[in-house]
């Protein structure tokens, strides 16, 4: 077995930023290699841009089910109703579902209504001069965005969003601890999703919350436990992951001086430079699969009932796809990152929603903020998953 000594579950691995050079070695010498996980069998890493792709298309051979995380859940009874986590029949009627909220014609509408949330961040930032970029910009444009599409009032949006961060941004040392805080905020969230699907019932409501509860499927109704998974899943989905795009690409920025000029100088580079900050940052670094049979990857045998681990990170760094892979160029074309997944079923629901709320912060924090600059170190999440900032600190000089 092609074992390695590695383990990419030691969050300290990922205190830099996501470990770079390891993954060019792994690319390099051990592009499927087996790894350990804590109270668990271990999982096979895949490294190589084109492996991933081949794991990623192939949901009858590397199912999502019975978890999309590297580890299994204690309790399968929340992660086996999460969309993400499950495979088709069931996937491809709940998706059909969402997907009607997330068209690309109902996405560019929100255009006007997502600038004018970003002008009034700005202005509320341009006052205070210094400001923190994660906590005062990044994490609130896509949580009002979401919070709005969603039906969550304005006024709750941040009780909310303190419940996903819970779930998906809490590095504390005391893993035990955090899983078992992460239950009670998804209970708490339930409760909250109760109350707002009891004032819906009998409304014909636009918001997506309207839009499950009426939602038929081979003509059932959803349950009320189904649609609090489903609520769960689109604000965790929603504010912890766009949010890093953010803060990530900013930072790309300060980082290249010369494609930041090179970007204000022509805005026309936006959906490129927004591209290639997506597969720089890649905010979400894996997603696994489970082998449905004894099969092979890149000639490595995998057994039915292993656990396959596509690291997005990885592939978006490949050499063998990406010339100059280590290069943050605004104008790179053509640029297939698998930032948002590298196709097949679970391809992510809201990727045209993510880079709609990129391209127009970056288009007013450009033109708006041209001396914004860095006033502190950031400080990083320390996670496997989510390539995150939890703060940093800017200025206008
Ligand atoms: C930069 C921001 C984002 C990144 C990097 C990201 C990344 C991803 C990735 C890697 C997947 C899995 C793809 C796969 O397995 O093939 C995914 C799925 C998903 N994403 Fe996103 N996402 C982002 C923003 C959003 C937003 C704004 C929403 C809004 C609701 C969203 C909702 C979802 C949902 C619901 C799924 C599951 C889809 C399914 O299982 O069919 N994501 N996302």
């Amino acid at each position: 077995m092609n074992e390695t000594t590695y383990d990419l579950c030691d969050r300290s691995l990922f205190t830099e930023g996501p470990p770079l050079d390891l993954f060019r070695e792994l690319r390099e010498h051990t592009p499927v290699a087996h790894f350990p996980e804590p109270d668990g069998p271990g999982f096979w890493g895949v490294f190589r841009y084109d492996d991933v792709v081949e794991v990623s298309r192939h949901p009858q051979q590397f199912a999502s089910a019975p978890a999309v995380f590297i580890q299994d859940p204690a309790d399968p009874t929340v992660t086996q109703e999460l969309l993400i986590n499950q495979d088709p029949p069931k996937h491809t009627k709940l998706r059909k579902l969402v997907n009607r909220g997330f068209t690309p014609r109902q996405i560019n509408a929100l255009e006007p209504h997502v600038r004018e949330i970003v002008v009034g961040l700005l202005d509320h930032a341009q006052a205070m001069g210094s400001f923190d970029l994660v906590h005062d910009l990044a994490v609130e444009l896509p949580l009002a965005v979401i919070a709005e599409m969603v039906g969550v009032p304005h006024e709750e949006r941040h009780q909310v969003f303190a419940w996903t961060e819970r779930m998906m941004s809490n590095d504390d040392d005391d893993q035990a601890a955090v899983q078992a805080d992460a239950q009670i905020a998804i209970g708490e969230m339930f409760a909250y999703a109760d109350q707002l699907i009891a004032s819906r019932v009998d409304g014909d409501g636009t918001d997506l919350l309207s839009v499950l509860l009426r939602a038929d499927v081979d003509g059932e109704a959803l349950s009320q436990f189904e649609v609090d998974v489903f609520f769960m899943l689109l604000m965790n989905a929603g504010s912890e992951t766009t949010r890093n795009l953010i803060t990530g690409g900013t930072l790309a920025l300060f980082e290249h001086p010369e494609q930041r000029a090179r970007l204000a100088a022509n805005p026309d580079l936006l959906p490129s430079a927004i591209e290639e900050m997506l597969r720089w940052v890649t905010p979400v670094m894996h997603f696994r699969r489970t082998a449905q049979e004894d099969l092979e990857i890149a000639g490595q045998s995998i057994a039915a009932g292993d656990k396959v681990v596509m690291w997005y990170t990885s592939a978006n760094r490949d050499d063998a796809q990406f010339p100059d892979a280590a290069t943050f160029d605004v104008a790179r074309t053509p640029n297939d990152h698998v930032a948002f997944g590298a196709g097949g079923p679970h391809f992510c629901l809201g990727a045209s929603l993510a880079r709609l709320e990129a391209r127009i912060l970056f288009e007013e924090l450009l033109a708006r903020m041209p001396t914004l600059e860095q006033a502190g170190d950031p400080v990083r999440l320390k996670s496997n998953f989510i390539n995150g900032i939890k703060s940093l600190p800017v200025r206008l000089a």
